[in-house]
């Protein structure tokens, strides 16, 4: 991530004395203030014990909350939370778990950790998510969980995927890593599969630093979840172990960051919309440049994707203007640990291709994103 604090030389404009700066505008920084750290500064003034305790139970069950299930579980990470869904599900060596084929390289990796085979389907034009027929057409009967992923917020065909899953009997897990705070026809992200997960990494709506959470409605699952995440124990301080499991255990110290950061959660989703559309309104209608439909009333966005002709050209433009970008996902089966997969993923291939994602923090204003945009046209008439 480039430092906030970034200016750029080149662009000093000399008046006099005076020296006038373009601020560097980075592709995504976390959002905290003064009421982080006085709630921090005030936990670690009751000789508190830092790890997972209170503050980490007040968290899952605001989590728990906006997700709408019955059941929270927050992990170090993601990736772990993942990791622990497919394990919870019983995945194994041999099972094959379906997932699409542009998504962050943990969804993949995690189904490995657990021991299974990622299986890639390509995705829907429109959303960038899970395609179902592509997933009909890939199951087998080693198919043991499909794996749909909230891309940039967005949800796509749920409902025809959660048809499929039922009527095949495999679960259905929902790596909402990117979309806490999103919703499809009124229901939280998270909550339509057998598990949810999410993930608080600094660029996501809410950070705890790093920090994870499974949400599920299934009693089963979430017993799974927490023995395996605690040694095996299903109670704490108990040294007798007759189920596996880890230490995947978060602190306190990250839950009152989180509570603070959910105090809040309605208007970041807000400012998210809001940034949204100041692109949408600067860059629907130039040539060269595409967006996704995005239902407003219901999708937080996440990262503000843009797909060009040649989003390295323009990348290497917009650092040149003190703009940084970040290419988006390639698609899973051109990355070099993925290189021996076979199969046709024409919609992922192109979207990873193309696609670029502009500054999406929370603090952007109007006039910095007039700034890009005016930046993007720029670029656009001369290529
Ligand atoms: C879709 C998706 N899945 C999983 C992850 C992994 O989450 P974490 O970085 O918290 O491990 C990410 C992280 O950005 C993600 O975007």
């Amino acid at each position: 991530m480039e430092p906030l604090s970034v200016f750029r030389e080149s662009k000093f404009l000399y008046s006099g004395m005076q020296k006038e700066v373009t601020p560097f505008i980075p592709q995504t920084a976390p959002s905290y203030g003064h009421k982080e750290r006085e709630a921090i500064d005030l936990y670690l003034q009751s000789n508190a014990w830092l790890t997972e305790f209170e503050k980490t139970i007040a968290f899952e069950q605001e989590i728990a909350k906006r997700a709408t299930t019955t059941y929270a579980s927050v992990v170090p990470n993601g990736t772990i939370a993942l990791f622990l869904a497919f394990t919870a599900l019983g995945i194994k060596k041999g099972d094959e778990v379906i997932v699409p084929n542009l998504t962050m390289i943990a969804t993949p990796n995690a189904v490995q950790l657990a021991g299974g085979t990622p299986v890639f389907a390509d995705v829907d034009s429109e959303s960038l998510c899970l395609n179902p027929d592509e997933v009909a057409r890939l199951i087998t009967p080693r198919t043991k969980a499909v794996c749909h992923v909230s891309l940039g917020g967005r949800v796509g065909r749920m409902e025809s995927l959660m048809e499929l899953c039922r009527e095949k009997g495999i679960p259905l897990v929902e790596d909402a890593a990117q979309a806490f705070g999103s919703s499809h026809r009124g229901k939280p992200v998270g909550s339509f599969g057998d598990i949810g997960i999410y993930s608080f990494t600094p660029h996501k709506i809410i950070t705890t630093g790093q920090g994870g959470a499974l949400v599920t409605n299934r009693e089963d699952l979430y017993q799974a979840i927490e023995r395996l995440k605690d040694f095996g124990r299903l109670q704490g301080g108990g040294d007798h172990h007759d189920h596996l499991g880890w230490n995947f255990k978060f602190t306190d110290l990250q839950a009152v960051l989180g509570l603070v950061q959910l105090e809040n959660l309605d208007e970041r989703i807000d400012k998210k919309r809001e940034i949204f559309a100041h692109y949408q309104s600067q860059l629907t209608d130039v040539p060269g440049v595409t967006m996704l439909h995005t239902n407003l009333e219901e999708t937080t966005p996440w990262f503000i994707e843009v797909f060009v002709e040649k989003p390295l050209a323009l990348a290497s433009f917009l650092k040149e203007q003190g703009i940084g970008t970040r290419p988006m996902y390639p698609a899973i089966h051109t990355q070099p640990i993925y290189a021996h997969i076979q199969g046709e993923f024409p919609v992922s291939t192109h979207a990873g291709a193309h696609g670029l994602w502009l500054p999406s923090s929370l603090s952007l204003t109007p006039s910095e994103i007039t700034r890009i945009c005016n930046a993007v046209k720029e670029f656009l008439r001369f290529v």
